[in-house]
């Protein structure tokens, strides 16, 4: 394909090295005259490993030139591919004046265009960006409608410095945020010879992986220095309990946990983050995101009850009370705390969960579940048809597979606030509402 690269940063110079060893034919597109004149001598405007013999190797191909000219370049291509920087504005967001001002520059460009073309979005943008901000400024300085000649995806880049040329060669997945077949294809048509999973999606969902995974590696690297400074002063050999912690690939370095859900509660995850704080705070030493787990367990719980609240004072039925379905430990459980909130707001409630049976709980059980709702025995329903009649809310945390046939006949019509994503309930025909999805 022939393709233009606007910016001849970390991404940009890579990615056009790297485009034409697979055989494209790349016209780099800077602002910067050094930059473009460093491109056609054969050197590369930025240190990396492999970078300076990929390059030297892609101009002598004639496979890889750079110019000034944005408008002869985008109209000697198929796919301009935008990777200008995107820096932190004064208020925090992300700048994307140079983004925007390169999306006009190709509109323009293309201008009375006779061949299709690809605008792919390699810069980071924030989510809704490539759709709410790019496209109308495609559209009106082009005079073309998205989807027909012209088309406009977002891709994200993965690469590490330091380690771009392979992370080009072997990225994590490639994601291609299309809003047309023929925008996808093109994208898709850039990467043959890379061997990687290709996920289409819409550009939201891919402009948010980007921030995701950022947000989610700086997460990573905080709460290991953060869990090492609470070892360590503690006398524990961090890095030697890091090590092992990461081998348990079934719950720690894994998609578990990871769907949006419900608040987190029971007789450990709380109790253990509590303990790792109380250490902490002993030995003044900083554990902001211990703490923020908790403060933002919480967050979600209330989201929750500004959820019911938001129904008006109805009756409701809350299915689930113990932490899991299965069992009828209620000791820190997040319905629990939900049922006990809403009581406390006057909210009419009936709780049905088959598992717990007030005549069999015992020990600090017993005690956890009378200090906090002290009259529960009385709300609990043990016909789920019945419940299910008498109320205008169905909260739902878990059920019965008996207990969850019942909601489904017999919800159409009332409102269900789904704590846990089910796929069944909001295909039911009520009127249903998720907490955070
Ligand atoms: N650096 C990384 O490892 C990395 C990884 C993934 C994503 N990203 C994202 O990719 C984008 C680019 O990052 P970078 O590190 O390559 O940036 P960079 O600052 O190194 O390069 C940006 C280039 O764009 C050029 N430029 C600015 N305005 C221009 C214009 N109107 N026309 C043509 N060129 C123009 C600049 O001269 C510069 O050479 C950012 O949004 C960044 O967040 C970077």
């Amino acid at each position: 394909m022939k393709v233009a690269i606007f910016g001849l940063g970390y991404v940009g110079a890579v990615s056009g090295a790297c485009f034409a060893e697979l055989g494209h034919e790349v016209v780099g597109v800077d602002v910067s005259r050094a930059k473009v004149d460093m491109i056609n001598r054969g050197e590369s405007p930025i240190v990396e490993e492999a970078i300076a013999d990929l390059t030297v190797a892609a101009v002598k191909t004639g496979l890889f030139r750079a110019t000034l000219d944005a408008a002869a370049a985008v109209k000697a291509s198929d796919v301009s591919l935008v990777s200008v920087g995107t820096p932190t504005a004064a208020d925090g967001t992300p700048d994307l004046a140079y983004v925007e001002a390169v999306v006009r520059e190709i509109g323009e460009a293309l201008a009375g265009m006779v061949h299709p073309h690809t605008v792919i979005i390699r810069s980071t943008v924030p989510p809704g960006a490539t759709l709410e901000r790019l496209a109308p400024i495609l559209e009106k300085a082009s005079g073309e409608t998205l989807g027909e000649r012209l088309h406009l995806v977002f891709n994200p880049e993965f690469l590490r410095e330091g380690k771009s040329v392979k992370d080009f060669h072997r990225p994590p997945f490639t994601i291609i945020g299309a809003m047309s077949d023929r925008g996808y294809d093109d994208a898709r048509r850039l990467y043959a010879g890379v061997e990687c999973e290709i996920i289409r999606t819409d550009p939201g969902v891919a402009e948010s992986i980007k921030l995701l995974s950022n947000a989610w590696h700086g997460l990573k690297v905080a709460f290991a220095n953060e869990a090492a400074r609470i070892l360590v002063a503690r006398g524990i050999e961090p890095r030697a309990a890091l090590e092992i912690f990461t081998r348990d690939t079934v719950l720690n370095i894994s998609p578990a946990y990871l769907t949006p859900g419900f608040a987190f509660g029971g007789s450990c995850l709380p109790k253990d983050l509590r303990a790792m704080v109380s250490i902490a705070e002993a030995r003044q030493v900083a554990a902001p995101i211990m703490k923020a787990a908790l403060a933002s367990n919480e967050a979600h719980l209330a989201t929750a009850i500004s959820a019911v609240r938001a129904c008006g004072r109805r009756p409701a039925v809350l299915f689930g009370l113990a932490f899991k379905p299965g069992t009828d430990d209620l000791r820190e459980s997040p319905f629990v705390a939900l049922a006990e909130r809403l009581i406390g707001k006057g909210y009419p409630l009936r709780i049905v969960d088959p598992f717990v049976d007030a005549s069999r709980l015992m020990g600090k059980n017993k005690a956890y579940i009378e200090g906090e709702i002290p009259h529960f025995v009385e709300l609990m329903a043990t016909d789920a048809e019945q419940a299910v009649d008498e109320a205008e809310i169905i909260i739902f945390g878990h059920a019965t597979s008996i207990d969850k046939g019942a909601i489904l006949e017999r919800g159409p019509g009332k409102i269900i606030i789904d704590l846990t994503g089910d796929e069944d309930l909001a295909a039911c025909g009520a009127d249903y509402r998720g907490v955070a999805w």
